[in-house]
């Protein structure tokens, strides 16, 4: 069987920038460390008076497609995974199929374009449905551009400000990619949760410390469904596991439960129980309120080990890396996390072809997935023609009020006129509403 998965990734971030511990927490009276440390943020990315989920998601794709030598002809499908879309009809595949017709020669029209939703969920299930469209043969030979892209505001004032973010992430699925392969087998864990919800509404209602909680749960339920098709795993069998991340803090919480559901029954806790004991089996508790109680006790004393720190900053830090500099991208978070493992990998001279990552992703409301990549030859050329860094270096720096406003420009109920804080150059960029109430886009050179 012919090997599926990414061949190419691009990203772009917001043009703005906010620093949380410079000028969020002062003025919201809190101890900055609250967000590098305990949240594990340093700056969100936010967009520009000219950027939105269509420009930011066509800019990746243009450079994708420029960097790789593409042509329209050369791509079947276009798929946008979102949770900020504005439209509840057209979907913003549409917009950006419109904004790459505007430059390149010949046009989409033979794509099949659509818009997935599940909410930060849904940008692995774009790679999933065009895994199965190449897999099924419906391709012709043609690559699937899928497109994560969101701006990820909360109301003012919501716990979730702190972890606000902008971004897209552009990725080409191919067959014999270059990047990664991904794995037939996948685990899910999905149920009817109300965590983090948008009823028609902007904003999110969000329970947060509830998203949490039903997240680890729903993770731990793929890590099993993942584990009954691809036998048990081991926290030896992968390089990197890049987690979808809300916020680094959020990482951490899910490393530690799955390091401790992988090394159940295994060298590892053997190794560790002269320190720590063992592993608490539910058999052996009353209820499960002890059984958890005893649970919490034992990864307390886990997470402080030589073993699990070392794990931790060899196969989790490196996936967080990008992540802390720009908050949550919402549908690209996991993409990132993966990208940001590789790039790390790349800087630090480490061979990683054949080298396997199992990926977690998650969206609210409620569902997990889990599978694994396994990385291709090509891998560290693809990652190293990235300019990720002088994209986050080149962002515009936000005082309080410019923030104030910026989120005010981009309130679907507010019209607030605002001067664009840096000026735009060879790119897409939002101009203003049509007729219909359509959003228009030209290319800037
Ligand atoms: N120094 C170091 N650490 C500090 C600190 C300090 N001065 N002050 C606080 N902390 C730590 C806290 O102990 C806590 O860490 P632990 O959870 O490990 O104990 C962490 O910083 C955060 O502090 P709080 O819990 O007090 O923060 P909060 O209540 O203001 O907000 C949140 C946290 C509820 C998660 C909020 O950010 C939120 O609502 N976020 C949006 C929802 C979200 O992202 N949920 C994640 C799962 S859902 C999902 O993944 C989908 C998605 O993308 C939205």
């Amino acid at each position: 069987m012919t090997a599926v998965g990414i061949d190419a990734i691009e990203i772009r971030t917001g043009k703005l920038k906010l620093d949380l511990a410079e000028t969020f927490a002062p003025q919201k009276g809190e101890d900055p460390e609250k967000y590098t440390k305990g949240i594990g943020l340093e700056q969100s990315s936010f967009p520009d008076v000219y950027e939105d989920i269509v420009t930011m998601g066509a800019n990746a794709a243009k450079s994708l497609m420029d960097r790789k030598g593409l042509v329209p002809d050369d791509i079947g499908r276009i798929d946008v995974a979102t949770e900020s879309a504005f439209d509840n009809s057209k979907p913003v595949s549409t917009y950006i199929a419109g904004c790459l017709e505007q430059v390149y020669e010949g046009d989409f029209h033979h794509a099949n374009k659509g818009e997935r939703k599940f909410a930060c969920l849904a940008g692995t299930q774009s790679i999933d449905d065009a895994y199965n469209w190449i897999r099924a043969g419906r391709n012709r030979g043609r690559a699937a551009l899928v497109v994560a892209t969101d701006t990820a505001l909360y109301a003012r004032g919501d716990p979730g400000e702190a972890t606000q973010g902008a971004g897209a992430v552009a990725m080409l699925i191919t067959e014999e990619p270059s990047v990664v392969e991904l794995s037939t087998e996948q685990g899910y864990g999905s149920a009817d949760e109300t965590d983090f919800l948008k009823p028609n509404q902007q904003f999110p209602s969000v329970d947060g410390k509830r998203s949490v909680q039903v997240y680890l749960a729903r993770m731990r339920e793929a890590l099993e469904d993942y584990e009954s098709v691809a036998g048990d795993t081991h926290p030896d069998d992968f390089d990197y596991i890049p987690f979808h991340t809300p916020f680094p803090g959020m990482v951490r919480k899910a490393a530690l439960l799955g390091y401790r559901h992988m090394t159940r029954g295994t060298d590892v806790e053997d190794a560790l129980e002269s320190e720590i004991g063992r592993q608490p089996r539910e058999e052996a508790y009353d209820s499960w309120d002890d059984y958890e109680e005893a649970i919490r006790g034992y990864m307390d004393e886990l997470k402080e080990t030589e073993q699990y720190r070392e794990w931790y900053e060899r196969v989790i830090d490196p996936t967080i890396n990008i992540s802390s500099q720009i908050g949550n991208w919402y549908t690209g978070s996991v993409h990132i996390a993966r990208l940001s493992a590789l790039k790390t990998a790349a800087e630090e001279g480490k061979e990683m072809a054949g080298k396997r990552m199992l990926v977690g992703s998650y969206g609210s409301g409620a569902q997990a997935e889990i599978h694994a990549e396994t990385v291709r030859d090509g891998w560290r050329e693809e990652v190293t023609a990235l300019d990720v860094d002088d994209q986050l270096a080149r962002r515009y720096d936000l005082s309080y009020d410019e923030y104030e406003l910026v989120h005010d420009v981009h309130n679907h109920d507010k019209e607030v006129d605002v001067e664009e804080f840096t000026h735009p150059d060879g790119e897409f960029v939002f101009t203003g509403w049509g007729r219909m109430n359509e959003r228009k886009y030209e290319y800037v050179e």
